[in-house]
């Protein structure tokens, strides 16, 4: 037995909308931080029988996307039934990219345990074709998810310590999200009058991002990251029927995120399909920011968290 841990990322250049036709693909490309602080730690075993069998911190769940997933897998690997293991040490389903961390450590998984020998941008792959951020999620520090050769694979841009940004995750609910984002974003593409700007400005961002990362521009990367997560969010409520992922203590962590900059401490705001608020700061800034997050109103808890590595595989100890 083989336990896999991986770790949610952050897109600081969001992936909404997929192109048309099978096999997951995004439409725009997407940069991400990997976080540190929160995990999913994934096992898989043989499975007397037929058939697969996921486990979700210890409950058996009718999970049809892992298992379709699986179904996938096993054609191409000639994989026997499996029991799999999985365990979030962070509400699921809630907008902390669990799909993101739960399918990378489950592609890495899969392949420590029956030998597959896949190379990071193969995991990648897969990882994408059970959830598209997932295929972040197998790279640590900084990653970038676009067009490879011929495929679509996440990369490594920049690894953690080569530039030490923190986060502070405010989490003001832990509900789980009424739309999961594969249906929200399809809605959008199907419904939204602002789709194709999305679609057609999403490269610039993810150029001036990248560009940006690699300078260690917080200001740029804090400007464009914002506009590249307001924006998403003007497509998700310009969808029918509309999409609004947040609650009031999300506008209220944006509002103190927002005061913080301007009074010069460096963090900016990124929200996804959920009500949690992510302030990414510059190396050595999280606790002031972190602590003026824990006095908002309807902020839960505060975690904070450094840049994290990439999925590997661990001792079953540890699983
Ligand atoms: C808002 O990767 O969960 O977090 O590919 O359909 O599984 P599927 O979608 P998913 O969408 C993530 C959306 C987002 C932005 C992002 O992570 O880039």
């Amino acid at each position: 037995m083989t336990t896999a841990v991986g770790h949610p990322n952050i897109a600081l250049v969001k992936y909404w909308g997929k192109q048309p036709g099978a096999g997951n693909v995004p439409a725009t490309p997407s940069l991400s931080i990997t976080l540190d602080a929160l995990s999913t730690y994934t096992r898989v075993a043989l499975r007397a029988g037929d058939g697969d069998e996921v486990r979700l911190n210890g409950r058996l769940v009718a999970d049809a996307k892992a298992l379709g997933f699986l179904a996938r897998m096993r054609a191409a690997f000639d994989l026997p039934p499996i029991v799999v293991h999985t365990r979030n040490d962070f509400p699921t389903g809630a907008g902390l990219a669990s799909s993101a961390s739960g399918f990378a450590a489950l592609v890495a998984a899969v392949d420590g345990a029956f030998g597959l020998g896949l190379s990071p941008a193969v995991r990648s792959v897969w990882a994408r074709k059970g959830s598209a951020s997932a295929a972040r999620s197998i790279f640590g520090g900084f990653a970038t998810l676009e067009a490879g050769d011929g495929e679509w694979s996440a990369a490594s841009l920049l690894d953690k310590n080569s530039w030490p940004l923190e986060v502070a995750i405010a989490l003001t609910s832990q509900d789980a999200k009424p739309v999961p984002s594969t249906i929200g974003m399809e809605r959008s593409r199907n419904t939204s009058p602002f789709y194709r700007g999305w679609i057609e400005s999403a490269p610039a961002d993810f150029d001036i991002v990248r560009r940006a990362v690699l300078a260690r521009d917080f200001e740029t990367l804090a400007e464009v990251a914002e506009h590249s997560c307001l924006k998403l969010h003007a497509l998700m409520l310009s969808t029918r029927p509309g999409l609004l992922y947040w609650n009031q203590a999300t506008l209220a962590c944006i509002e103190v995120i927002r005061k913080l900059r301007t009074a010069g401490v460096p963090a900016f705001f990124t929200v996804d399909a959920g009500p949690q608020v992510k302030a990414v700061c510059a190396p050595g800034r999280v606790e002031e920011v972190a602590a003026a997050l824990a006095t908002v109103p309807g902020v839960l808890r505060v975690v904070k968290s450094r840049l994290g590595d990439g999925t590997c595989l661990v001792g079953d100890a540890d699983g």
